[in-house]
């Protein structure tokens, strides 16, 4: 099999396993975050068969839907070893899926290969503006989490463990995450879309906190 056949065959096995998902990670996320890391690539001059497979390959095991506790990328690397791809490519690719994931406001990024910071640009740029907004409140329903509690309010986690044991509602998740990601694009390319969907998050949290004012009747206390 040459490289594109690769490519269509991982596309093709993700589009199944992806298929009924719900939380907002379904086919079509990796889809974008697959065409868009090829989008900063070009510009980048990167590696596109590496950032190919991990953006096609990078929610396959996250901590959101599996247990490993470890955050060892065990079902990538299978599939990856079942095309009998050379050893440092499976590594490379297996290296940026274990390090692509938020980990709280404060937890240092581990990163460090451009086909990396590509990816992560690219996962990060649909989780903000129009598309992040969607896929926030759907992953909040899957997590049943409130959309909004007034008797809540956001946590700048430092541990990683904080933040993956945080139940809070999902106006809270922009705080937390969304409205941070802006500032850790790797790419000159992502920060120049992320600043524009950033935009669109605050008019909308702006937006929902004058509605939920305007709803509250009750007399001062
Ligand atoms: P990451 O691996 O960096 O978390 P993903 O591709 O898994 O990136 O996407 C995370 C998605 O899940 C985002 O769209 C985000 O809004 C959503 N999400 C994660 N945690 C929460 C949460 N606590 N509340 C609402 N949405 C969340
Ligand atoms: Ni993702």
């Amino acid at each position: 099999m040459n490289q594109r056949e690769i490519i269509q065959k991982t596309a093709d096995y993700i589009k199944q396993e992806f298929s009924d998902d719900s939380s907002g990670h379904d086919w079509r996320h990796i889809y974008r975050v697959w065409q868009t890391a090829l989008y900063i690539c070009n510009i980048e001059k990167a590696d596109a068969f590496i950032v190919q497979l991990a953006a096609l390959l990078h929610d396959l095991d996250d901590w959101k839907f599996n247990d490993s506790e470890d955050g060892t990328p065990l079902r990538a690397r299978n599939w990856l070893k079942s095309l009998n791809l050379d050893s440092s490519t499976i590594d490379a690719v297996c290296r940026i899926i274990e390090r692509v994931s938020y980990k709280g406001a404060g937890v240092e990024d581990k990163m460090d290969s451009l086909e990396g910071f590509i990816v992560q640009d690219a996962d990060r740029l649909d989780a903000i503006g129009a598309i992040g907004i969607a896929r926030a409140f759907a992953y909040g329903g899957y997590k049943n989490r409130p959309l909004y509690d007034p008797d809540s309010s956001p946590q700048l986690h430092q541990t990683f463990e904080q933040y993956k044991n945080s139940k809070s509602d999902t106006i809270n998740h922009f705080h937390e995450k969304l409205l941070l990601l802006k500032d850790k694009m790797n790419t000159a390319a992502a920060r120049r879309i992320a600043e524009q969907r950033h935009e669109v998050m605050i008019q909308f949290l702006k937006q929902f906190m004058d509605e939920i004012r305007n709803a509250d009747f009750s007399p001062p206390t």
